[in-house]
């Protein structure tokens, strides 16, 4: 884990904010609200279906699913599935806070192993998982197996690896090691072994043809964000965990450099940035598969 973030739910909660402003994370906020209201659109939940929503985290799509099914006085049943406990104890708090005792069930299990039996759901719903995981077949071939014929699989997920890099918000004469950074920073976006940038939308199609979907419909989104840079802002850029398990990028950039030579990059990206406004392109897959 790392020394920042202790596990899950605080990193859902706090670190990846870390690096907002305050209208930053109200517009961080809004966005997550209107990918969930995306993807449960996208699922066509049914009153009498059960949802299971992988890897919820703090439920944000869990909640939506089980708001359409108590609408309608539904009997279907969300199922808020994790592999950590802790994510479950903080949407269990919410729903005990709030007195929702129905149409709902907790699973702690891997998205690679859900323990659930074949042909038992409607519709399996994720967000931001997949990028977590490896190898992402054995999770894809999963989902299969435990939707029943003609269920939906919607979900979204982050594609990293086409994503602005620094390098390309930076001049290469304000940086002193420049090039060296470059060349790091393409290596570590293209680490294979990497979960978090070994996929995009093509390798995703492939894992859904290959786990047995018969109809898939992968679309790429591109969303391209301005804002001025602070000098605040870019100590976290590098700081900051994308995970609780996974290194930083200045714990990266270390296994290239050493510590005295990263932080004078990292000074020298806070020189060149401050008060500049940059525009960060961040791409993004919404899946619909059907067994
Ligand atoms: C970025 S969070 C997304 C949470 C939530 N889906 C959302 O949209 O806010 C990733 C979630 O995946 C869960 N996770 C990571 N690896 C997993 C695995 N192998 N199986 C199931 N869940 C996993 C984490 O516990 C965390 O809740």
């Amino acid at each position: 884990m790392s020394t920042l973030c202790k596990n899950w739910t605080q990193w859902l909660m706090e670190t990846r904010f870390s690096a907002l402003t305050d209208e930053m994370k109200s517009q961080t906020i809004a966005w997550l609200d209107s990918v969930g209201d995306a993807v449960v659109k996208m699922a066509q939940i049914k009153p009498d279906e059960t949802v299971l929503d992988i890897g919820t985290g703090t439920g944000l799509l869990a909640f939506k699913a089980l708001d359409v099914i108590e609408q309608a006085a539904g009997s279907g049943k969300v199922i808020f599935s994790d592999k950590f406990q802790d994510c479950l104890d903080s949407c269990k708090g919410f729903l005990d806070n709030h007195a929702i005792n129905a149409n709902y069930e907790f699973l702690n299990a891997s998205c690679e192993d859900l323990t659930l039996p074949e042909n038992s759901i409607d519709k399996a719903l994720m967000r931001s998982v997949l990028v977590h995981i490896a190898d992402k077949q054995p999770a894809i071939n999963e989902i299969y197996r435990v939707l029943k014929p003609g269920g939906y699989f919607c979900a979204f997920e982050p594609i990293i690896r086409s994503n602005t890099r620094y390098w390309e918000l930076l001049e290469p004469g304000a940086i002193e090691n420049y090039y060296e950074f470059k060349d790091a920073e393409n290596k570590i976006m293209s680490d294979v072994t990497d979960s978090l940038c070994n996929f995009d939308d093509f390798t995703l199609k492939n894992n859904l043809v290959k786990a047995g979907f018969n109809d898939s419909s992968t679309l790429i989104h591109t969303i391209e964000s301005k804002y001025t840079v602070t000098r605040d802002m870019v100590i976290p850029w590098f700081t900051s965990p994308p995970s609780p398990d996974r290194p930083s990028m200045k714990e990266r950039f270390l296994k290239f450099f050493d510590e005295k030579k990263v932080d004078k990059y990292i000074k020298d990206v806070q020189n060149n940035l401050e008060g500049k406004e940059i525009t960060l392109k961040t791409n993004s897959v919404l899946i619909h598969a059907t067994k």
